[in-house]
């Protein structure tokens, strides 16, 4: 038996335990008070403070186990190593130990703990690039060499990877295209202010062989075999970012400390620790495939359009699971549309399995059996995540089953049509069930996708079910169009991403603190942050309370707001202890992850306690803000709405 997640995951934290780390748990999937991005994709996220410089209540040495969601994945799922949630172990230095700690500690960990056949493991470094002046990783690549060697392995060093692999080849030197890494991939797609630097991956080998078992139907199969080719003998299974410089006007400069960011997949460990490619394999999917069997009289491996329709079950409930464990329901905007789109993909594809009814929480239920060791939160929040996805599912099969009779009616119309009929001249003779011989047109198979959200493949195989096919190329192109349209439109909208300088954002969230504050004091006590997302353009701030804020409610609030800029007040950090935050009254999100000191950020006076004298507001907070309140503007609220039961939403510009 090999190890399971759960053990792998804690030999991991145990180990980086041993070598100094204090372990954090896994933050949110969904980040707070970041901008950039909808979901936590990564480890490193919700360490970016850190790496930039800010001291981390616990010290220079961090580990931890961090959820990860990744949603543009979502159409990758179904091949045997593509999943849209995972967890991502990693260890961070900030400006503590740097890449001889760092790579010795991942092979010792890799073979003498995980016990992984060392002659399995290739590695790459950064081949260097005099224009951003950044030189090459010779020291990574020799102390690998050395690693190897130790362990009996010879290992040379390679210049060329897409060559091929010469022999005994073990350690290649890649540009930046692939041994890079910043949140926004290589250096000249980085923004100012954004930190990043030179990385070196490791690899594991699941053909070692090359008996090509695992890559003979890949579009590189006819192409020199490398490590990076993606032809799925060699998976990735960790990197080590040596993240030392920040992108400004000018290049690169070195940050003010030396970082290391390690990330790796705990998931994709389980994969090389059973010596099989397919990570549905790993024992965290082991419940939710029997119920999946049990529901649908299918076993997981029949064919490959079953497996492919487990892979997708399996993944999206998964992910589904964790979303709304998070706070994250399915809804059409933002994060909640991703919950959606996860369940009405999990439900039309495990048609494929022949389950027309619903089934989800069961599959969801298994997931929370499987993880609740690790995550309370799945557990404690069980009864409404299975309520929530069910709910949806119902709607989903609703919204189904209507589009089917929409489906029914398009093609009980007007035989005589010109469109329908071209392939079918003599139509009064057909029998439908015969053979494809209609084709729905491109235009009526938008519309399912539009209004009801039919994918083309179910229009598909509804089409196929009833004898028709379905004009593709038609279809496609009317797509292409639309989202061209479509891109043009949202194209604004993100301008404030990561490309932003940021100021904006800061204001909103010095702005963000002041609206929570005014919000109690107007609405009463039980106003709580629900969750925050900042673009440069508006604040949006989600709270507990029960009903619609009166005209009158939403003044005062302004005038709170505007009257705290006004006084011009200063906004101070400082590192306390929990007892004295919690003691003075800080609110705000705070989860008891650091139980020695925590940072908190103060508008007005620096003494005393929330709500005493000049001290208006005092919250939990990793920054940045603003240094005093005269710079925000004028705050207006845009908009004030419903989430969901219990849960208000306020947008808000500053002017
Ligand atoms: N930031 C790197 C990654 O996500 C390593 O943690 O791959």
């Amino acid at each position: 038996m090999s190890l399971t997640v759960n053990e792998i995951r804690s030999k991991f934290l145990n180990y980086m335990l041993e070598k100094g780390h204090a372990v954090v748990p896994s933050a949110s999937l969904v980040p707070e008070n970041d901008p950039t991005t909808l979901f936590t994709g990564s480890g490193m996220q919700p360490m970016l403070p850190y790496l930039l410089g800010q001291p981390h209540p616990l010290g220079k040495r961090i580990a931890d186990s961090q959820k990860s969601f990744r949603s543009q994945d979502i159409e990758e799922v179904g091949d045997n190593r593509h999943t849209t949630f995972f967890e991502m172990l990693g260890n961070w230095s900030f400006g503590d130990y740097f890449k001889e700690e760092e790579i010795t500690w991942m092979w010792t960990f890799l073979i003498d703990e995980l016990k992984l056949d060392p002659s399995n493991f290739y590695v790459t470094c950064f081949a260097g690039n005099e224009a951003l002046g950044v030189p090459r990783d010779t020291f990574s690549a020799d102390l690998w060499q050395k690693l190897f060697a130790e362990y009996g392995v010879d290992a040379n060093i390679s210049d060329t990877p897409e060559e091929g692999i010469g022999e005994g080849e073990r350690i290649f030197y890649y540009s930046e295209k692939k041994n890079w890494w910043s949140r926004s991939g290589v250096p000249q797609n980085m923004p100012e202010g954004e930190p990043g630097g030179p990385d070196s991956e490791m690899f594991y080998d699941f053909d070692p062989k090359n008996e090509k078992k695992v890559h003979e139907n890949s579009a590189w199969k006819n192409e020199p075999c490398h490590v990076n080719c993606d032809c799925g003998r060699f998976l990735e299974i960790g990197n080590n970012v040596f993240m030392q410089y920040k992108k400004t006007a000018n290049g690169f400069e070195e940050l003010p400390q030396m970082n290391v960011d390690h990330g790796s997949g705990l998931e994709r460990y389980a994969a090389a620790l059973r010596n099989d490619s397919d990570m549905f394999n790993i024992d965290v999917f082991d419940e939710p495939k029997k119920t999946i069997a049990r529901l649908s009289g299918k076993n997981y491996g029949a064919n490959d359009i079953e497996i492919y329709a487990y892979r997708v079950v399996l993944d999206h409930i998964r992910s589904a699971t964790f979303l709304i464990g998070d706070g994250v329901m399915p809804g059409n905007k933002d994060q909640m549309y991703f919950v959606r789109r996860l369940i009405r993909r999990a439900v039309r594809f495990a048609r494929n399995l022949g389950v027309q009814e619903n089934f989800t929480k069961e599959v969801a239920s298994s997931f929370i059996e499987t993880y609740k060791g690790e995550y309370k939160n799945l557990e404690e929040k069980k009864e409404s995540i299975l309520t929530e996805i069910d709910r949806e599912e119902s709607k989903f099969r609703k919204t189904l089953e209507n589009g089917i009779k929409e489906f029914e009616k398009v093609i009980a119309k007007d035989k005589g049509d010109e469109a329908w009929n071209k392939l079918n001249p003599n139509e009064s003779n057909i029998n439908p069930n015969d053979v494809l011989r209609w084709e729905i047109p491109a235009d009526v198979a938008f519309n399912l996708l539009q209004s009801f959200g039919f994918p083309i493949e179910l229009t598909e195989e509804i089409a196929k079910e009833k004898g028709f096919s379905v004009d593709m190329s038609g279809f496609e192109e009317l797509k292409k169009q639309h989202s061209e349209s479509s891109r043009t439109a949202s194209a604004g909208k993100f301008k404030g991403g990561l490309g932003g300088d940021g100021e904006m954002e800061v204001k909103f969230h010095t702005a963000t603190h002041l609206l929570h504050e005014a919000l109690r004091q107007v609405l009463g006590d039980h106003v709580l942050q629900k969750g925050s997302n900042i673009t440069s353009e508006r604040l949006r701030f989600d709270f507990s309370h029960g009903e619609k804020m009166t005209d009158e409610q939403k003044a005062n609030v302004e005038k709170i707001i505007n009257d705290v800029i006004a006084a011009d007040l200063p906004v101070h950090r400082e590192e306390v202890s929990y007892e004295e935050a919690r003691a003075r009254g800080a609110i705000g999100v705070f989860d008891a992850k650091y139980d020695a000191t925590v940072s908190i950020y103060t508008i007005g006076a620096q003494t005393g306690k929330r709500g005493e004298a000049n001290l208006f507001s005092m919250e939990f907070c990793g920054g940045p803000h603003v240094e005093h309140t005269g710079q925000l503007g004028h705050f207006k609220i845009a908009k004030e709405e419903a989430v969901s039961a219990g849960v208000r939403r306020i947008k808000a510009v500053l002017e």
